[in-house]
């Protein structure tokens, strides 16, 4: 079967609706899947300002490798969530591509436990790499001191980007900072009144991204990272009162938000139609990709009372078990590691090189600012990028915020994400 007969039926069997794209042969190389010296490159990267990133990478990778035929099996949409439905049953049946995209943190975890992914503490060794990223990340990357993947950077996911002509316009001040939620809910109030949409967003896994920046907000490093070891209580006043504030800020959102992704609520504050949207930093590229200026076309800072924190994810590759070429697979983490690798796809893609031997002198200045905050900033995990928790739980916050979206019932919120943590917490 071919790739895409292959993923179709993935599709159909797991009942997901989603779109696939990209599958073989989408290189720059212009090349074809299906047999030869090559390596499949799966992620979720499939469109857009992320395409861009990946596509600056595979030419890294065709610079050192020009033997080796890069097929990109991307599966869009979702910040991964479909991709990982079709991964998911690829290595079931054990048909895993050469490589696959991971999180660094708990959703490595899932596949190091169910045997998926091979052992790289050798690679580290032999090439250098623990001397080379950041200790923040390897302990995130490690599981009894060893480590299965290679990650390509770090994203940050506690950011707000702003329309300062909108602002002005709804009598806003574009230069107002915000201590608290309660600061800004006030000014997204006045947003609208003057009739512009106050805050964007899009589909569910997009709502759990501004429900974890408000638990952030709201309950602190300490009490946020509770949330994941056991120590802060989801059935709690002080997550009662954050979903409260969750409820506000969802209230003034658009309400086609079922029916979008990161790239149409982050183009909605670049075209003017919202004032604000709470994204991680791949958001930077799309403003950059439209030649829209940090500080005059666009303003972007820490989610109002998460200044100082520095909410972390990061994207890694791995070597499945079974991996059709590993070979290829170990030239394809050599380029994701590498200085050259690292620039191009982190100066296309808005996050920081994880590889603190690449060269950011050139990097725009939002990156300058993130690479200031991860050495400066307290660190905490993303959940809904697969830092905090593990895939079954991110699963069911996510039908908990769903469910929320559509009934608007938060005491059920609530007891639904207890439940979920009573469930999933290891
Ligand atoms: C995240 C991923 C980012 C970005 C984002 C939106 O999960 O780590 O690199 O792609 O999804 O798709």
């Amino acid at each position: 079967m071919t790739r895409v007969g292959r993923a179709l039926g993935v599709a159909m069997a797991t009942g997901a609706l989603m779109v696939l794209s990209a599958c073989g042969g989408d290189g720059d190389d212009g090349s074809e899947g299906g047999g030869g010296n090559e390596v499949e490159v799966f992620t979720w990267w499939a469109e857009g300002s992320e395409k861009t990133g990946l596509d600056a990478l595979v030419k890294v990778f065709n610079e050192q490798s020009p033997d080796i035929k890069f097929v990109n099996g991307a599966v869009a949409g979702g910040a991964g969530s479909d991709a990982k439905n079709v991964l998911a049953s690829r290595l079931q049946t054990n048909d895993p591509p050469g490589t696959f995209q991971a999180h660094a943190g708990a959703e490595l975890t899932d596949y190091i436990e169910n045997g998926q992914i091979e052992d790289l503490t050798s690679m580290y060794e032999e090439n250098g790499w623990n001397d080379q990223f950041p200790d923040t990340l390897l302990e995130r990357l490690q599981q009894d001191g060893k480590i299965y993947s290679v990650p390509s950077n770090i994203h940050r996911a506690n950011v707000v980007w702003a329309n300062p002509v909108v602002l002005e316009e709804a009598g806003v001040d574009p230069t107002a900072t915000y201590a608290t939620l309660d600061d800004w809910i006030a000014d997204l109030e006045k947003i609208k009144a003057a009739g512009a949409i106050p805050l964007s967003i899009a589909t569910d896994w997009t709502q759990v991204h501004l429900l974890e920046t408000v638990l952030l907000a709201d309950l602190g490093v300490e009490g946020y990272s509770g949330l994941w070891d056991g120590s802060t209580d989801w059935a709690g006043p002080e997550v009662s009162d954050a979903l409260d504030d969750y409820k506000t800020l969802l209230d003034m959102t658009n309400e086609d938000r079922q029916s979008l992704d990161w790239p149409d609520a982050t183009q909605l504050v670049i075209d003017g139609e919202a004032a604000f949207n709470v994204m991680g930093d791949w958001a930077v590229a799309a403003f950059e990709e439209q030649d829209k200026a940090l500080g005059t076309d666009y303003l972007a800072y820490p989610v109002p009372g998460t200044d100082g924190v520095f909410d972390f994810l990061a994207d890694s590759f791995t070597l499945p078990v079974g991996a059709p070429d590993p070979e290829n697979t170990e030239a394809w983490l050599k380029a994701v590691a590498s200085p050259e690798g690292q620039e191009a796809f982190n100066k296309a893609k808005g996050s920081i090189p994880a590889n603190t031997e690449a060269e950011t002198a050139d990097f725009g200045p939002y990156q300058q600012t993130a690479i200031e905050s991860y050495a400066a900033d307290e660190i905490v995990s993303s959940v809904a990028h697969g830092a905090a928790a593990p895939i079954s739980w991110l699963t069911d916050i996510t039908s908990a915020v769903a469910k929320y979206g559509s009934t608007g019932d938060l005491e059920a919120f609530q007891s639904e994400l207890a439940d979920a943590a009573e469930k999933n917490a290891g």
